[in-house]
């Protein structure tokens, strides 16, 4: 890795991380397993290239590593507000959070109390925050993770068209190694030009940098 070859001095990178809390009560909320290791790791080695790195981060238990500026932020839709005044200016998007895709469509601010026998809870969607970037894309490069179980290229694919993305980093999280929580993850590159690149089990910090490359190299394309 030869950050003094990447492009990405001085460029503005805007990077999510961790999963999201929706809110039920004080007490409870919906979230996932996120660490916030991979798009901690990516905001790490951005942050190296010389470039101004935001990252925007749901909860997490790790610390913000050094010389990058942090945002906290709790639910998808902090998250998508805060994603949004970075916009603008940003040269490269990188979207690694869990962003919840449902949330509780009442909570309250008071502890539920527990009744007698089962409860349901209507759920409502999220704002998709990726599909609003691509829909609202002007120069910037936009890069979105897939996080699937199955059938993990052809919902890729899916995703970098429906999205506009310029590229989709897809991880089966099922896979021992990959995903979330692991210090490590297996990842496949899918880009805008059809090129598609299978990674094998790296660090995160590893993946990361791979990431970089490829996003350096896609904006130097952009600029000619
Ligand atoms: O944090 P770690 O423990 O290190 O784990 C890393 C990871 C598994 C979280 C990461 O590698 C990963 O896969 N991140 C994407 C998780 C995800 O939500 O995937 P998805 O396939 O549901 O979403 C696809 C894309 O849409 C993602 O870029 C996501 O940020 C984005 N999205 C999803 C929902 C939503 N409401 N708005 C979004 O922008």
């Amino acid at each position: 890795f030869q950050p003094k070859d990447l492009k990405l001095i001085g460029k503005k990178i805007v990077i999510t991380a961790g999963p999201t809390r929706e809110k039920i009560d004080p007490v409870r909320y919906i979230t996932n397993h996120s660490s916030g290791k991979m798009g901690y790791a990516i905001a790490e080695e951005a942050a190296r290239t010389g470039a101004k790195v935001v990252l925007i981060s749901g909860p997490v238990s790790i610390p913000a590593p050094a010389g990058v500026n942090l945002i906290q932020v709790e639910s998808a839709e902090d998250m998508y507000q805060a994603v949004m005044k970075e916009y603008k200016d940003a040269n490269i998007v990188i979207k690694t959070a869990a962003v919840a895709d449902y949330r509780p469509k009442n909570s309250y601010d008071h502890k539920v109390k527990k009744q007698d026998g089962d409860e349901s809870m209507e759920l409502e969607r999220t704002t998709d925050i990726l599909l609003e970037l691509g829909k609202n894309k002007k120069k910037q490069l936009l890069i979105g993770f897939a996080a699937e179980t199955n059938h993990v290229a052809e919902y890729a694919q899916k995703k970098l068209l429906k999205k506009n993305a310029d590229m989709i980093v897809a991880n089966n999280v099922k896979t021992a190694g990959a995903g979330f929580g692991t210090d490590t993850n297996i990842v496949t590159l899918f880009k805008r030009d059809g090129t598609v690149i299978e990674l094998p089990l790296l660090s995160k910090n590893e993946v990361a940098i791979r990431i970089l490359n490829e996003a350096s190299q896609l904006l130097g394309n952009e600029m000619k």
